[in-house]
């Protein structure tokens, strides 16, 4: 089974079993990492918002135009953010390394 590594908001690296055909978001679930996903996959929040490994951001095809536009009210947004629930796992993913967004406090800057 395909490896997924999740960098938690503290650095901390956790790697987990990913089944193929889940999503990042929907493994995460599984596995108590503390994403989102208010809308269940149906791009209709930002919650789900990951920031993909430079190195394998290319390796996952571009994001669709609603995805872009919810991506854009994301927080903590960065070149390589991407929803987490339209992030699909397959063999070729084996290794995907996701970062979990820091909370961003606005007010102070
Ligand atoms: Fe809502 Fe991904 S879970 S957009």
């Amino acid at each position: 089974m395909p490896k997924l590594v999740f960098v938690e908001k503290d650095g901390n690296r956790k790697e987990v079993d990913a089944p193929v055909g889940l999503s990042v978001m929907e493994i995460a679930h599984r596995f108590d990492v503390d994403i989102e996903g208010a809308c269940e996959g149906s791009l209709a929040c930002a919650t789900c918002h990951v920031i993909v490994d430079e190195g394998w951001y290319a390796k996952l095809g571009e994001p669709s135009e609603d995805e872009e536009d919810m991506l854009d009210l994301a927080f903590g947004l960065k070149p390589t953010s991407r929803l987490g629930c339209q992030i699909v796992m397959s063999d070729e993913l084996d290794g995907l390394e996701v970062a979990l967004p820091r909370e961003v406090n606005n007010m102070l800057g």
